[in-house]
């Protein structure tokens, strides 16, 4: 498949015109974005300087170079000036320090600018704004002494209940491919590795450790490796972390297939295999399928129990080449002692591993840790990345549903009743190993507050209680109910919220990593509740926070507007104060399907999520290529809200389309006219059906969309190309993508469900 060279043109362009006060520097510049470099190149430019250093490294010490020396470094032979690599997690800002024991040294400047998770990026359907997101993310990560930060994750939303669904940005191979390369190129452009995770087919925590996961090599193609083929190719990305799960057999880290023969010789991949963390099993797989470089074992066997002397002791930095001892944790690391072992005995292992220190040295080249120049200092905390924090908020919250116009509320309220624990929430300190130590987070509350000033009445109550195994209260109900029936207007803010707290990795797993999620409902009688203040006050607006999608069908009828707001970030309270009040108009769309129930998500009723009955650690994806929408159109099951579904406080005229068939492409052109009072930006979103074909394909698939900002009145000319990879089907018998000649309809629309515009042609 080739990809296309018109990343951008059409959606940085749009971006750039919608971006508002984002700042226009910070974005890739038009010639970039038109023709984008092989960044894959920029990796072996030093290839030379690489050699020399390896002819003079022991082989003692390249093998030190191979897995970890603590929690987050590995490597630093400082005989031969090459420092350790330093890692944080990502994906949504920099980690709080961990040290070498997993514990934060006492007094460490650790905080940090929280942007809002890779749902809400996804969200704003901004490829500029990717950029902008890893541009703070790298900076932050430079200012902090990391080379890499462990992010993109950009693992494909299939199971609705998966915990870390928050993580990652999209149903949609397409829309996750055009997001990743601006988040790489931003992280990247400051120096900074970035690392997208995790690969491949870890689509949920459930069993993660060590389920087996087969799949068509249809769907791998069509759905699961997209994003990680565009992060490679368009991105260039430098790192790429490998999954904890297995694929066909074998864990996915150490899997000839997925990394030797796919992702090294198909895609080309010059940079770094990193596992995660402890998910290397064996020497020699390791050695020979891919892992360059091995992390977080010792924490593996810390968490069994398996010698907490050793690693009491052990994680104290210390090179083990110069420790050496048995004692040491490194003879834990495959890919330490036992890989010296391997390596004297077998010889003809050495050209691989030579092939691992290679790799970790592109990096350190490309990452300016080696060579000159050196880094420029990055920054920490600014203004800048909170208002890139700010605008990624904005643009990401999504309007489900506003009738009658209930939205924007009007800021000459008297008394406004803020209901729901989760207005009070802070929630950048939960999810896993995505935490984060935000400088502050501002919360729905305290967003409201700001935002009406002292002259109008804000009351508050919390409605439910966030704790393991909470029912509805009915006191708290009462309450409720009494301030909402006291209120012009209530804001109701629910949903879900990040368990797993900062240091309780078992505890309070919720909306998290390790734990897919019981159900898809509201914990904590939420549902009860909210039908209660519905009925007290139809004036409610119901605003969810959380991951992935969730159940709303129970009292979605009886609420007039309802507003996603995902993790909106450090400054998410005052985003969603801005959308709820009328100072953005929303633009966010859904970068995936909210059912109307679990049930009727294809990973729940075609697939064998979350095994194959009788075999917990089995798990065939018999949904195929039918995830998402993908699902919902071809087999007629109607969603609570489709992709791509997002309102407007103003409404857009689509005018007809005009289709220029090439040999193998076509470009398609349409006129949007903004009919409504108030300036907005609209996704225009172009779907692509084939008419005729020798396989079944989706009713339709997402194949180019643009953002663009009208003014009321205004009319843009909106121009979509559509390359030949925008027609093609990957053929399993030919083991190549395929065009098959003939007719092919375009659909154009403001949602996947809400198509304005077709067009017929042939190819
Ligand atoms: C996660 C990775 C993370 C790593 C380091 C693992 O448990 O799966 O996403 O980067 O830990 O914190």
């Amino acid at each position: 498949m080739r990809y296309l060279p018109l990343y951008v043109a059409t959606a940085v362009g749009a971006a750039l015109l919608t971006s508002g006060s984002f700042c226009a520097a910070q974005a890739p510049t038009k010639k970039a974005a038109t023709t984008p470099p092989n960044r894959q190149a920029a990796l072996t430019t030093h290839d030379v300087e690489i050699n020399a250093l390896l002819q003079k490294m022991t082989l003692e010490e390249k093998v030190h170079m191979i897995h970890a020396n603590s929690a987050f470094a590995a490597g630093g032979i400082p005989r031969l000036g090459i420092p350790e690599l330093m890692t944080s997690d990502g994906p949504h800002g920099v980690r709080p320090e961990q040290g070498r024991n997993w514990k934060a040294p006492v007094g460490a400047d650790d905080a940090s600018t929280y942007m809002p998770n890779n749902n809400a990026l996804a969200a704003t359907w901004n490829p500029a704004l990717g950029y902008a997101f890893g541009t703070v993310l790298g900076s932050e990560a430079n200012a902090r002494g990391k080379d890499i930060i462990l992010g993109p994750g950009i693992n494909i939303v299939r199971a609705p209940l998966n915990g870390r669904n928050f993580e990652y940005l999209s149903e949609d191979p397409y829309l996750v491919s055009q997001l990743v390369v601006g988040y790489i190129r931003g992280v990247q452009d400051q120096g900074v590795s970035a690392c997208v995770k995790h690969y491949a087919a870890n689509n949920q925590e459930t069993h993660r450790d060590d389920i087996d996961v087969d799949m068509s090599e249809r769907a791998l193609r069509e759905i699961y490796l997209p994003g990680f083929r565009a992060a490679v190719q368009q991105g260039g990305v430098y790192s790429l972390m490998g999954s904890y799960n297995k694929f066909r057999g074998t864990y996915a880290t150490e899997n000839a297939y997925l990394m030797n023969d796919i992702l090294k010789g198909e895609w080309g991949f010059k940079g770094l295999v990193i596992s995660d963390w402890g998910s290397v099993h064996d020497t020699q797989k390791a050695l020979r399928n891919g892992t360059d470089l091995e992390m977080g074992t010792d924490l593996v066997l810390m968490s069994q129990g398996v010698d907490q002397s050793a690693a009491a002791s052990g994680v104290t930095g210390q090179p083990d080449l110069v420790n050496g001892s048995s004692q040491s944790l490194y003879n834990r690391f495959f890919l330490a002692d036992p890989a010296l072992a391997a390596i004297k005995k077998d010889p003809t292992l050495l050209p691989l591993l030579d092939d691992k220190v290679r790799r970790i040295l592109r990096v350190m080249y490309a990452t300016h840790m080696l060579g000159g120049p050196k880094r420029q200092p990055g920054a920490f905390n600014t203004k800048e990345h909170q208002a890139t924090a700010l605008k990624v908020a904005e643009e990401g919250i999504v309007l489900l549903k506003n009738e009658g116009s209930l939205l924007p509320l009007k800021k000459s309220i008297k008394t406004v009743a803020v209901i729901g624990a989760n207005a009070e929430r802070a929630n950048s300190m939960g999810g896993g190993s995505g935490q984060i130590k935000a400088k502050y987070e501002i919360t729905a509350l305290q967003g409201i507050k700001n935002e009406l000033g002292s002259g109008v009445n804000v009351t508050y109550s919390p409605g439910y209680t966030i704790a393991r195994d909470q029912k509805a209260d009915p006191q708290l109900i009462a309450q409720a109910v009494a301030a909402a029936k006291a209120a012009d207007e209530v804001i109701f803010v629910g949903g879900s919220f990040h368990g797993y707290d900062y240091g309780k990795w078992s505890d309070n797993a919720y909306d998290a990593e390790g734990t897919d999620k019981p159900d898809l409902k509201m914990p904590f009688g939420q549902d009860e509740l909210v039908q209660a203040v519905l009925a007290a006050n139809p004036r409610t607006v119901v605003v969810l926070l959380g991951g992935g999608p969730i159940e709303v069908a129970a009292w979605a009828g009886q609420a007039k507007s309802i507003v996603e707001a995902w993790y909106p970030g450090m400054e998410g309270g005052n985003a969603l104060a801005h959308i709820l009040f009328g100072d953005v108009n929303p633009s966010g769309k859904l970068p995936f399907t909210f059912p109307v129930k679990l049930e009727d998500a294809p990973a729940m009723k075609l697939g064998e999520y979350p095994s194959t009955p009788g075999n917990p650690l089995k798990q065939t994806y018999k949904d195929d290529i039918w995830v998402g929408y993908r699902y919902y159109d071809t087999y007629q099951v109607k969603p609570q809200f489709a992709f791509g579904h997002g309102l407007s406080y103003t409404t857009f005229d689509y005018g007809k389309l005009s289709v220029k068939p090439g040999p193998q492409s076509a470009t398609v052109t349409l006129t949007v006219r903004n009919t409504g009072k108030m300036a907005g930006s609209e996704i225009v979103q172009l779907y692509v059906k084939d008419l005729k074909s020798s396989v079944k394909r989706p009713e339709k698939e997402l194949k180019a969309f643009d953002k663009i900002a009208l003014k009321p009145g205004e009319t843009k000319t909106v121009t979509m190309q559509l390359p030949a990879t925008a027609f093609q089907y990957y053929d399993e018998a030919k083991k190549q993508w395929v065009l098959e000649p003939g007719q092919f309809e375009v659909l154009v629309g403001s949602a996947s469900d809400d198509i304005r515009q077709k067009a017929t042609f042939t190819l």
